[in-house]
């Protein structure tokens, strides 16, 4: 991971992750990810591809490795750029990147309330679990995370 991709993930972390649900990453958590070789990045720009140029991302995914199956850690879509299927495109690469791998299925942990629930269930994923109290909003409340699986 170069400075310049690591710049391009926080620009689009600080501007697609509201506060107040306490999922976003600070610079120092993602660099740590991305230390371990089972932990990958991937950028997307404009066209649904990786851009030519970092700087031009418009979204970003952070994805964990095991022996079979792979975990999505963030998935993010700059505001101005959203409902354009830059998601689904991500979704979609990162299926592809992980049945390359040998993965045969694919996990998130969304917050209960997030209307991204829709887009996973359009690319497939089905609810399989609730962790209680598994996120720390920014009031001191908790809230449910819901796990998700698509079989590739
Ligand atoms: C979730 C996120 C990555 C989706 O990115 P996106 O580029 O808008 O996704 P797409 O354009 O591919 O959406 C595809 C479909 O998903 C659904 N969808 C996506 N975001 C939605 C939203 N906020 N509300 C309702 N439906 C939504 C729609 O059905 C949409 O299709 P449509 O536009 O034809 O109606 C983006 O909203 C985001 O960055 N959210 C903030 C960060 C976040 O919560 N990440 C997920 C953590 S688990």
């Amino acid at each position: 991971m170069t400075d310049d991709e690591l710049d391009a993930i926080m620009r689009i972390m600080d501007a697609a992750f509201d506060p107040q649900w306490g999922e976003a990453w600070n610079r120092r958590q993602i660099a740590s990810a991305l230390t371990m070789s089972n932990t990958h990045a991937t950028l997307m720009g404009a066209s649904g591809t990786a851009p030519a140029d970092p700087g031009e991302s418009l979204g970003f995914a952070i994805v964990r490795a095991a022996p079979g199956e792979e975990e999505i850690l963030l998935i993010a879509v700059m505001p101005q750029a959203r409902r354009r299927g830059l998601g689904a495109r991500l979704i979609a690469t990162l299926a592809d990147n992980a049945r390359q791998r040998g993965a045969t299925r694919i996990f998130l942990e969304m917050r209960e309330n997030n209307p991204a629930r829709t887009l996973y269930v359009a690319e497939g994923f089905m609810p399989i679990g609730r962790r209680k109290n598994y996120y720390s909003l920014r009031d001191g409340a908790r809230m449910d995370a819901i796990t998700f699986a698509l079989d590739l």
